[in-house]
């Protein structure tokens, strides 16, 4: 098997990490892999925020009602962010970028889990806003940088089985000969 087809296999949500920092080079490198992402019409709409500091960690941790509470003890997150003026498809230039962030990270043997941000609540209370608003607030980010997902990042206190390809998977595919 060729190494980047390993690589899709091995790269599983991994939301437990060990207290080992991500290092500043390796940052750099993901930054760099982010960015190399195909974007519609190469509109490169994409911006992240790269967030280390533990206090602003815990705080992203409850950004909503369940699904983001393991944040908090993560090393460091980046939030994947499109700018709306610079593209129409800044969801789709986002959801792409933040998949090639999630392969980089596993390429360079680190750990990483999605975790979702763009029409969320931020409580089970439609009073207090949505994930996006209380995010936004967070950061001081301009409103027009939309907020599609934070990726946590670090090395992996886990491990979890590989993919396989599945049967059932291949029945979803529709083939015109
Ligand atoms: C669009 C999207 C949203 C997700 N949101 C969350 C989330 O909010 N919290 C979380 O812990 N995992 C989240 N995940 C991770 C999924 O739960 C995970 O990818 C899925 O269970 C498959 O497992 P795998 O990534 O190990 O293949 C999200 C993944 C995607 C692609």
């Amino acid at each position: 098997m060729n190494a980047f087809l390993e690589l899709l296999r091995k790269r599983r949500s991994t939301r437990q990490f060990t207290d080992e920092p991500v290092g500043a080079d390796t940052i750099r490198t993901l930054i760099d892999a982010t960015f190399m992402a195909p974007s519609s019409k190469n509109t490169r709409s994409t911006r992240l925020a790269v967030i280390t500091d533990r206090e602003l960690l815990g705080k992203l941790s409850t950004m909503r009602p369940s699904g983001a509470g393991f944040v908090k003890d993560a090393p460091m997150a980046f939030v994947v962010m499109g700018d709306q003026t610079a593209a129409d498809l800044w969801l789709d230039n986002c959801a792409i970028s933040a998949t090639v962030l999630q392969l980089a990270a596993e390429s360079e043997e680190l750990a990483s889990c999605w975790v979702h941000v763009h029409g969320r609540p931020h409580t089970d209370d439609p009073a207090d806003g949505t994930a996006e608003e209380y995010v936004r607030g967070l950061l001081g980010t301009p409103a027009d940088y939309r907020i599609l997902c934070l990726v946590a990042v670090g090395h992996p206190a886990a491990t979890h089985k590989p993919h396989v390809p599945r049967d059932e998977d291949r029945e979803k595919v529709i083939y015109f000969r």
